[in-house]
């Protein structure tokens, strides 16, 4: 494996797009003896997934970064044609922050004509972000398992935004026993606590401020919390009423115990409060641990 120059802005990332060259370049690492951490995403990449790359480097010998817009988790009418990418500027940044191995692969490398195999997720991926997108979590558990066994890295991270996603990951692992350690790795936000998310691109600067709403109605069931109500009907109606009067059109609001999607009655003990809704035409999720 040959090195990249490095330049002021860092050393570039070596780039593969193909599986034959990932494995070599994966067999290489491991001759070496190093060990591997695996950082999955869709690119058009922010501060947020760059933090997992930190999160690998610091646990890990080397850091892959996987870029794929995955089509089979899209839904039809969903966002795929018009997903960002941009693999360039992903490049330069995972350059700077110091990744090691990029794979950037073509829909046909990683699907091609004769794929036929896809994994069922049950349990977690039954509701909230699976009822609203069927499919959703079929395509991702597909994918992720495919790139599990592809990188057959020792740690894979993942971001408590996408709570569900993680979940299922794990549920992916457990069940198919692939030889992984998954991390999840906090939230990332920005500057006004709006979590980042490559879908924030498509909202405009009302919009945007419209988004702000999510983050609001988490504050809001944290104090309530604070002030010592439990009921989690009251909470989410709440939340579901900041949101609905900042302008988003709430899809839901659930309160589940941490590490499931079982809704509670009573905040007794660690919950997650999850939401989802739409802002214009731009479909956005957050969530926050109250209870804890
Ligand atoms: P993508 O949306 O690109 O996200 C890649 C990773 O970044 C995921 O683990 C996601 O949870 C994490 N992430 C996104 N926004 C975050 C934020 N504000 N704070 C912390 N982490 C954040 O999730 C996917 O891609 C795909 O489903 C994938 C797992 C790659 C499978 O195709």
């Amino acid at each position: 494996m040959t090195d990249e120059p490095i330049s002021a802005s860092g050393r570039s990332p070596r780039l593969v797009t193909t599986r034959q060259q990932l494995r070599e370049a994966i067999q290489t690492y491991r001759q070496r003896g190093k060990s591997i951490g695996l950082v999955p995403t869709m690119g058009a990449l922010h501060e947020d997934h760059l933090t997992l790359v930190d999160a690998s480097r610091s646990e890990c010998d080397a850091t892959v970064v996987t870029i794929f817009v995955n089509p089979t988790q899209f839904g039809p009418g969903e966002d795929f044609a018009a997903y960002p990418r941009d693999l360039a500027t992903d490049l330069a940044a995972l350059g700077r922050r110091g990744a090691d191995l990029v794979f950037a692969p073509s829909e046909e490398e990683l699907y091609g004509p004769h794929h036929a195999t896809y994994v069922e997720p049950g349990g977690a991926a039954e509701t909230l972000e699976g009822a609203a997108r069927p499919g959703h979590f079929r395509g991702v558990a597909t994918i992720v398992l495919k790139l599990f066994n592809l990188v057959a890295a020792d740690v894979a991270f993942f971001g408590q935004k996408d709570y569900q996603q993680t979940l299922v990951v794990r549920q992916l692992v457990r069940d198919f026993d692939v030889p992984i350690a998954i991390r999840v790795c906090p939230i990332v936000r920005q500057h006004d606590q709006l979590a980042m998310s490559s879908r924030n691109a498509y909202l405009t600067p009302a919009e945007r401020r419209q988004a702000l709403s999510l983050w609001r109605g988490l504050e809001r069931a944290e104090a309530l919390y604070a002030a010592g109500e439990r009921s989690a009907a009251t909470i989410a109606a709440a939340v579901r009423n900041e949101m609905a009067q900042g302008g988003v059109v709430v899809d839901y609001v659930a309160l589940v115990e941490n590490g499931t999607v079982t809704p509670v009655e009573k905040v007794d003990g660690p919950t997650v409060v999850l939401v989802a809704g739409k802002v214009g035409k731009t479909r956005l999720i957050d969530n926050r641990l109250i209870g804890g």
